[in-house]
């Protein structure tokens, strides 16, 4: 039996990255995953290379998801596919570094509309999914930016807080209405994705910024483990919870 064994997720970010990454590792341990993305051939690709793997355990649906409407599509061909809804992974989004003062009011808006009503929505038209399905877990993508002072990632931090603040009214309000769904957030630090590789060019920083500092560079499955636990019954006890995954890099 795998950790997910039966379970029906969708990942919106899927095709790179961390959202890749927990797809494989919820496809492995016997989840059926409905991934999303605006990247459509990496999307496609990726769906195929599951589907190669174990049939039947993959599909991809291309979304934006600040897209309101598609989110109800989404949720809806999900259901109608794989027969319910047990898993929510909100890992999409992007970073465009600036400071405070050179932030753009279109740039901050654009932060927020992808991560923090990206997310908003997911959770919006996840949930009765998931309580007509016996319940389930979402998985918010946060940051240790929510934790630390990174002015050169204003606008991201200030989305990432709303998710964070968004994912504990979340859990408690399905726990008030016995939904048995569970809502908690995920906080890395720097991890080895496309996402760092461009703001890395853009900052003109390398991997070596990372490698030699203490608690370096995370991978991707380091990330992906945790999902797995908080999709699994294995979690049903965590609620509400903000999860560090940055070895130590907040305690120092
Ligand atoms: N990599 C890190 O160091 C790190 C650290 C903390 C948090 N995170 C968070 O983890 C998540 C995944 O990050 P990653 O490093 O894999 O980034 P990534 O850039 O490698 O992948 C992000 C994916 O999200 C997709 N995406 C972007 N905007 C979208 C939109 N509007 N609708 C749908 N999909 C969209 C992209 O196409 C891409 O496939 C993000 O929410 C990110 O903020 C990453």
């Amino acid at each position: 039996m795998g950790r997910v064994e039966g379970k029906v997720a969708i990942v919106t970010g899927g095709a790179q990255g961390l959202g890749k990454a927990d797809c494989e590792a919820l496809v492995r341990e016997g989840a059926q995953v409905m991934i999303t993305d605006i990247k459509v051939a990496e999307g496609k690709a990726l769906a195929a290379a599951l589907n190669a793997v174990r049939a039947g355990s993959a599909a991809f649906m291309e979304q934006d998801v600040r897209d309101e409407a598609r989110w109800q599509e989404v949720v809806a061909a999900t259901v109608k596919q794989f027969g319910k809804l047990n898993v929510l992974v909100n890992n999409a989004g992007f970073v465009a570094p600036a400071t405070p003062e050179a932030t753009t009011l279109e740039q901050f808006k654009m932060h927020n509309a992808v991560m923090s009503e990206g997310t908003f929505l997911g959770c919006k038209y996840a949930i009765p999914a998931m309580q007509a399905s016996g319940g389930g877990s979402i998985v918010n993508m946060a940051s240790v930016a929510t934790h630390l002072g990174y002015p050169i990632f204003f606008a991201y931090s200030a989305a990432k807080g709303a998710v964070r603040a968004m994912t504990k009214s979340i859990a408690i309000w399905c726990q008030m209405q016995k939904y048995n769904i569970r809502c908690n957030s995920l906080h890395p630090g720097a991890t080895d994705t496309p996402m760092i590789e461009e703001a890395n060019r853009l900052l003109g920083l390398t991997r070596e910024f990372y490698t030699q500092s203490g608690p370096g560079l995370g991978q991707p499955e380091d990330v992906a483990n945790v999902v797995v636990f908080l999709a699994s019954d294995e979690s049903r006890y965590i609620n509400g919870a903000e999860l560090l995954l940055d070895n130590g890099l907040t305690i120092q």
